[in-house]
């Protein structure tokens, strides 16, 4: 994995802040006590003999879930393109249908994701198709004691427990994605292999070994308020979605935040990129390239037209850098993972916001709860 910064234009010893700067982040980083990447440890023999006995007797999992209780199994399903593993993550009462009428329910194992145990979505979910599914075809994720996890005790089905010093957007990698991943078939080992390779990287101390800490900087010093990830690579289409989510519910606070823009090249050239070249000026585009494409004639196009866009970009000084993968396999994904989690977790320090709380979604939270009651 490669960052190329070469098309800012700033030379590099101006972008990536010094030593001292890196190691006054990572001091407040340890500070806020968040445990995404040391988790990266945990054992997961628990979960994968659980996952390996289930797995012939469900031909469809489906997670319900909110936000970062989705979002994770969402884009794991979506970048091995595995259809067994499907998300519940709306109330919508014709996506629900659709899901339902698409599952065998008998051969279908529901796991119900809630950190805190009580989403209004997740318990309305799960209140509805619980009387007509047995407690063989659920499994919990959430943290012990919350009302979730008593309800699967009574239920008498089994539960796995989140982490506490996690939230759910950095919880990717735990048993919040590994277990309905882990029970889809999807490599785990290798996706943990690759995030943890990717930890070595973002907790080092040398800026010029550091490729999160350099994102988080360049991303400071150009003052580019619209954050653009362009994945030249289909598998990670939901990726974009997840990424979304991190930077938007971990940076936009106290008045600030950084506005995250998911794009697929090529397709979005023929749609954002206008706005990109000759909209404001406030962009900063990140390039993901795929490299492995090129053994194709399709994708030696499809990194040609990278290429001229970012150079289009270049021409009229509009900020760009360019992330190449090696190929799209579970230890890139792993890696990647990381590398966002951090440079934000690192944006949070240099912007001055808790990255790992948020409050500004509370309130509607208790507005629901009122007008539910006047419902009632
Ligand atoms: O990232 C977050 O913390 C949120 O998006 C939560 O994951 C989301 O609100 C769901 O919360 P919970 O897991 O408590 O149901």
């Amino acid at each position: 994995m490669k960052l190329d910064f070469s098309n800012i234009g700033v030379p590099t010893e101006k972008l990536f802040g010094s030593e001292e700067e890196l190691a006054n982040a990572l001091k407040g980083f340890e500070t806020k006590k968040q445990e995404f990447l040391s988790a990266l440890d945990d054992p997961i023999d628990a979960l994968s003999k659980f996952a390996q006995d289930k797995r012939e007797d469900y031909d469809t999992v489906v997670v319900i879930g909110m936000g970062g209780s989705a979002l994770g199994a969402r884009l794991l399903a979506d970048y091995f393109d595995n259809e067994k593993l499907l998300v519940l993550d709306t109330l919508d009462p014709y996506a629900v249908e659709k899901v339902l009428k698409s599952v065998n329910m008998v051969r279908t194992l529901w796991v119900v994701v809630s950190k805190s145990g009580k989403t209004l979505e997740t318990t309305t979910l799960r209140n509805l198709l619980a009387p007509g599914i047995p407690a063989k075809n659920w499994v919990i994720v959430s943290e012990k004691d919350s009302a979730l996890w008593k309800w699967a005790e009574e239920k008498k089905c089994p539960a796995f427990e989140m982490p506490q010093n996690i939230g759910g957007r950095f919880s990717i990698l735990t048993s919040v994605g590994l277990l309905p991943a882990a029970i889809a078939g999807l490599p785990i080992d290798k996706l943990i292999k690759g995030a943890q390779k990717m930890r070595g990287q973002v907790l080092c101390k040398e800026v010029a070994k550091n490729p999160a800490w350099q994102l988080s900087c360049v991303i400071k010093t150009l003052k580019r308020e619209k954050i653009v990830n362009w994945a030249y690579c289909s598998a990670l289409k939901t990726f974009g979605a997840w990424w979304t989510q991190l930077f938007a519910e971990s940076l936009g606070k106290k008045g600030k935040g950084l506005t995250p823009v998911a794009a697929m090249g090529p397709t979005d050239q023929h749609s954002l990129l206008q706005l990109m070249t000759e909209g404001d000026d406030n962009f900063f585009n990140i390039f993901i390239k795929d490299n492995s494409i090129e053994r194709s004639p399709l994708g030696k196009i499809m990194n040609i037209e990278l290429r001229a866009t970012t150079q289009s970009l270049t021409e009229l000084g509009r900020p760009n850098c360019t992330l190449e993968i090696p190929n799209r396999n579970a230890d890139t994904l792993g890696q990647l993972i990381v590398l966002w989690e951090m440079t934000v977790a690192f944006l949070g320090e240099l912007r001055g916001v808790n990255a790992f709380d948020q409050p500004g979604v509370e309130r509607g939270k208790i507005l629901t709860q009122e007008f539910l009651k006047e419902t009632e």
